[in-house]
C-alpha cells in the first residue's frame, strides 16, 4: 500500500496503480475528487490522449496526466491549482475548435461530458477564424450505432472497446495528425454483440444508438436500478423510466457481474416490458371452447374450483406444477410452498438455452435457473415421465419457458385437464391453458434474483402495468385461500416472504430483500 495526498486528503492506496485507477478503486473519482477525463475508462486500456487528466505532482515540474501517472507513496497531487484550471481550459478549447456546438439539437445533451466540462472550463468565446474542418454526419456505421463524426473528439474509446471487449476491433483511427478521424475498416460494419456499449462510453454525442436516438430528453428520464433478466448472468442495470413507460437499458456498473457493459440483447430486452403480446387480462376457456376475458377474482374461482375438481377425482398427486426459470426467488418460494401445502406431485423448471460466449452472455436464458435450482425445482425429467404415463391430470405453469425452451411438445400437455398459466406474454401455451392469470414483469415488482454464480440480486418496481397484472406469489397466495391451503391467507408482502425465505433456506440466509445493497449479496463463486 501506499499513502497518497490529493487536495489536502490522505489516502491508502494500492501500489502499482495510477492515480486515476487508485482513486476509483477507493470510489471516490468523480465522488469526491474532480479529475476530468475522456480517454480514460477503468475497464480499458490506459490511452493518455486526450490530456484533460492533468494534475500537479509535488517535486515534479510539469503537470502530470493522473491517468497514466503511478502512485507512489508520499505522492502529494493537487487537482484544482491554477496551473492546472488553466490547462483544462486550454484542452477544452482545442478539443471545441472543430465541435459544432450544436447542444440543443444533440441527443447527447444532458449526459455529455464535452457539454459538462466546457461549462466547468470553457473559456466562453472561441479565438479560432477558420471553418471547422468537414466530417460525416449521421453514419449508420452497422445495425445498431449511428455516428456523427463532427462531434467526435478522439477520445479512441470506442476503439479500444471494440478491441480489447468483443474483440472484434471493427473501428480504427484513419488518417494523421489533424486529419485523424474514426472509421470502420473497409468493407466492415461495426456489428459485435457487445456494440451498443459504445453509445455509453463515448464521452460526447458521436455515437448514439438507433434505438433510443431522439426518443426522450434524458433529463426527463428516472434511473431506477435494475436487472436484465435476459440470461443467467444477471447484468446490472438503470432502467430509464419516464411517464410510467421504460425508454432504454443501460449498463449499471458491478465490477463482480458485468464490469460497466451489457450486451445488446440484453440492452433492447426492455422492449418487452411494454410490448404488444403482453397478457393484460386473466382469460378462462368457456364452455364454447374458447378463452374469454374474465375479472381477476373470477379467473382465481375458476382456477382453484378446476384444481379442486382434480384433487376430488384423482387427488392432489395428479397435479404438477411447473416453475419459470424467469420467475423471482420470492415468487417460485410461494409456488414452492403452494405445491407442498397441496400436496402435488411433481415440481419442475424447464430453462430455455442459446448462445454463450466468454464475455457476459450464458446459455441459460432466463435470470433465476438457479434460483429455482436452489428451491429444489429441478429439470423436467420427471414430469416428462409423469405425463407421459398419464399420472397427471393438471399444471400450475409459471410462465411458457417449459413449451418454449422445446422441453414439453405442446401436444403432450394438450390431453390435461386443468392447465392453469400464469404468464406475462402470450405464447403457444395460452392455446390449450384452461385459465390464463397475467403477471408482472421484473421490471414491475420489487424482487430478487439468483444469478449463474449464485449472487442474490434485486430489482425495483421501475413502472405499473396499465393492466391488471399480478406478481406471481401474489395470484398463487390467492388460489392458495380459494383451495384453502394452510399458510395462506390470501396476502402477499414481498419483504415478508422474502425475510420467510431467508429465515427457511440457508442458501439465502442473510439475503432477504432488506438487507440485498444495489451490488447484491455475492455466492459461493462470487
Ligand atoms: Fe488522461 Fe485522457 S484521461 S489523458
Amino acid at each position: 500500500m501506499a499513502t497518497i495526498t490529493v487536495d489536502g486528503e490522505r489516502y491508502e492506496v494500492s501500489e502499482g496503480r495510477t492515480v486515476l485507477q487508485a482513486l476509483d478503486d477507493l470510489g471516490v473519482l468523480m465522488a469526491g475528487v474532480e479529475i476530468p477525463h475522456y480517454c480514460w475508462h477503468p475497464k480499458l486500456s490506459i490511452d493518455g490522449s486526450c490530456r484533460l487528466c492533468q494534475v500537479e505532482v509535488e517535486g515534479v515540474p510539469k503537470l502530470q496526466i493522473a491517468c497514466d501517472t503511478r502512485v507512489r507513496d508520499g505522492m502529494v497531487i493537487d487537482t484544482k491549482s491554477e496551473r492546472v484550471r488553466r490547462a483544462r481550459e486550454g484542452v477544452m478549447e482545442l478539443l471545441l475548435v472543430n465541435h459544432p456546438l450544436d447542444c440543443p439539437i444533440c441527443d447527447q445533451a444532458g449526459e455529455c461530458k464535452l457539454q459538462d466540462y466546457a461549462f466547468a472550463y470553457g473559456v466562453g468565446h472561441s479565438r479560432s477564424r477558420e471553418a471547422r474542418r468537414p466530417a460525416k454526419k449521421r453514419v449508420e456505421l452497422g445495425p445498431t450505432i449511428v455516428f456523427d463524426q463532427e462531434r467526435c473528439i478522439l477520445c479512441r474509446r470506442c476503439v479500444r472497446f471494440c478491441r480489447e471487449v468483443p474483440g472484434s476491433g471493427e473501428l480504427g483511427v484513419f488518417a494523421r495528425g489533424d486529419d485523424s478521424m474514426i472509421e470502420t475498416f473497409p468493407g466492415a460494419e461495426l456489428d459485435n454483440p457487445y456494440s451498443m456499449n459504445v453509445a455509453d462510453i463515448c464521452p460526447v454525442g458521436a455515437l448514439t444508438t438507433r434505438d433510443f436516438r431522439f426518443k426522450i430528453r434524458v433529463w426527463f428520464l428516472e434511473d431506477v436500478p435494475g436487472l436484465c433478466t435476459g440470461c443467467s448472468n444477471g447484468c446490472n442495470v438503470h432502467l430509464g423510466v419516464a411517464n410510467n413507460k421504460v425508454y432504454r437499458y443501460v449498463p449499471r456498473r458491478n465490477d463482480a457481474v458485468n464490469e460497466t457493459w451489457i450486451c445488446d440483447a440484453g440492452r433492447l430486452s426492455y422492449q418487452q416490458i411494454g410490448s404488444a403480446d403482453r397478457l393484460t387480462q386473466a382469460l378462462v376457456r368457456g364452455e364454447l371452447g374458447v378463452l374469454e376475458q374474465t375479472p381477476l377474482p373470477e379467473a382465481l374461482d375458476a382456477a382453484a374450483g378446476a384444481l379442486r375438481g382434480v384433487v376430488d377425482a384423482h387427488g392432489a398427486e395428479a397435479i404438477g406444477g411447473v416453475a419459470s426459470a424467469h420467475a423471482s426467488n420470492e415468487d417460485l418460494f410461494v409456488f414452492r410452498r403452494f405445491l407442498q401445502a397441496l400436496g402435488a406431485r411433481s415440481a419442475a423448471v424447464a430453462v430455455p438455452t442459446g448462445d454463450s460466449d466468454e464475455v457476459l452472455i450464458k446459455a441459460e436464458k432466463a435470470a433465476n435457473a438457479e434460483g429455482a435450482r436452489a428451491l429444489g425445482f429441478m429439470g423436467p425429467t420427471e414430469l416428462v415421465e409423469a405425463l407421459g404415463s398419464g399420472a397427471l391430470r393438471a399444471v400450475v405453469v409459471m410462465g411458457h419457458d417449459l413449451v418454449g425452451s422445446g422441453a414439453v411438445e405442446l401436444a403432450a400437455l394438450a390431453g390435461l385437464e386443468v392447465i392453469v398459466l400464469l404468464d406475462t406474454h402470450r405464447s403457444e401455451l395460452e392455446r390449450i391453458a384452461h385459465v390464463v392469470l397475467p403477471t408482472r414483469h421484473a421490471a414491475e415488482k420489487d424482487a430478487s434474483y439468483t444469478n449463474h454464480a449464485g449472487r442474490v440480486q434485486r430489482s425495483f418496481a421501475a413502472v405499473e402495468p396499465a393492466f391488471e397484472a399480478r406478481p406471481d406469489g401474489e395470484l398463487l397466495s390467492g388460489l392458495g385461500v380459494r383451495l384453502g391451503l394452510p399458510g395462506f391467507d390470501g396476502r402477499f408482502d414481498v419483504a415478508a416472504i422474502s425475510d420467510a425465505l431467508a429465515a427457511e433456506h440457508p442458501t439465502f440466509a442473510g439475503r432477504a430483500l432488506a438487507s440485498l445493497s444495489e451490488d447484491g449479496a455475492p455466492g459461493p463463486e462470487g
